[in-house]
């Protein structure tokens, strides 16, 4: 599987004009790889996970293309996309997880769907991916409100992943849990990988730490716009875009005690995507904005696989 996305731009129809989530963004996904995509609410994380599989009535496709295996995705065209949708790209949506039908059990809820998209599993096959996650064959007999959040988490994964997808994109599947069910639920989703039911993933989330441990690569995203993007040991230990900078030195350091290194958060806020302003668009917030940032930085591949958008890079 090898999935590129060259300078695709999806806005939002608003009244007040269009929202510009995603404005020229480019990247790869290798066979095997787990990209993490990482950057503050609002960057364009679900906008980007979302145009790979299904544009909604107020999404509109405005330039750039994304290729899977060679063959360009029919982004625009919702009935030719079925050829590709859960099949070859599938997603596990954001707050998915609460939004399992509450009158349904489990295995019923699962037959149902597959029938809806024209497909079927037995029993066995179904309790064998749900014992991948680390899930019993009992859950099938359950109703979501009898089980936790990262069971449900699980359900949720084995769902998307039931008609083996290329890739898998993951949106913000460990933010609503505590911190160890959170690294269980990382944990299954790289077992989905490493056993074969997935090829490659973009997983989703704006817990940074987090990404570091189960991902290859991270993209950090900023405004719309790619910020940074590199194998995760550099992301974490050399970042080169300011922001990316800001970010990982907002992170707790497990055994600093507080008052010996104070924690920073990220002053200001990112811009309105109604009228991004032009140039770099995180000048207002950066320590080394000049009048040269003024103009747009392109992303530029400054190592091999590091790739950063800023003039001082
Ligand atoms: N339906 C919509 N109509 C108009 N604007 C939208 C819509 N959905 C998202 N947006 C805007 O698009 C931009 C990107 O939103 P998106 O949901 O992709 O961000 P995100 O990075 O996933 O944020 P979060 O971390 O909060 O999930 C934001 O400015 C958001 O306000
Ligand atoms: S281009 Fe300029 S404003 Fe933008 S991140 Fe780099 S130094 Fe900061
Ligand atoms: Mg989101």
């Amino acid at each position: 599987m090898s999935l590129t996305v060259t300078d695709l731009k999806v806005h939002y129809r608003t009244l007040r004009g269009d929202v510009r989530a995603l404005d020229g963004v480019s990247f790869d996904v290798a066979d095997g790889e787990i990209l993490g995509l990482a950057g503050e609410s609002g960057c364009g994380k679900t906008t980007l996970g979302k145009s790979l599989i299904r544009l909604d009535g107020r999404m509109k496709h405005v330039g750039g293309k994304v290729e899977l295996n060679g063959t360009e995705l029919p982004l625009s065209d919702d009935r030719a996309m079925n050829a590709f949708r859960f099949h070859e790209v599938s997603l596990v949506p954001q707050y998915s997880m609460s939004a399992l039908n509450p009158t349904r059990r489990i295995g019923r809820m699962i037959r149902e769907l597959l029938a809806s998209r024209g497909a079927q599993v037995d029993t066995a096959e179904l309790q064998r991916r749900l014992s991948l996650v680390g899930l019993k064959p009992e859950v099938l007999e359950q109703y979501p409100i009898e089980l936790s959040g990262g069971m449900k988490q699980r359900v949720v994964m084995v769902i998307s992943t039931l008609l083996d997808p290329a890739l898998l994109i993951a949106d913000e599947v460990t933010s609503a849990l505590d911190v160890s069910t959170q690294q269980a639920v990382a944990g299954a989703l790289v077992g989905l990988r490493d056993k074969g039911l997935v090829n490659s993933m973009i997983f989703i989330t704006h817990d940074l730490a987090l990404t570091s441990h189960i991902a290859d690569s991270i993209m950090v995203m900023y405004a719309g716009k790619l910020a940074e993007k590199a194998p995760s040991k550099v992301i974490t230990t050399q970042p080169r875009h300011p922001y990316t900078k800001l970010l990982i030195d907002s992170l707790p350091e497990v055994g600093v005690r507080h008052g010996e290194r104070r924690l920073t958060g990220i002053e200001g806020s990112p811009p309105s995507l109604l009228k991004p302003p032009v140039g770099c668009r995180f000048r207002d917030r950066c320590p080394l904005a000049d009048d040269g940032c003024k103009k747009e930085p392109p992303a530029t591949e400054i190592a091999p696989h590091h790739y950063v958008a800023c003039w001082k890079a």
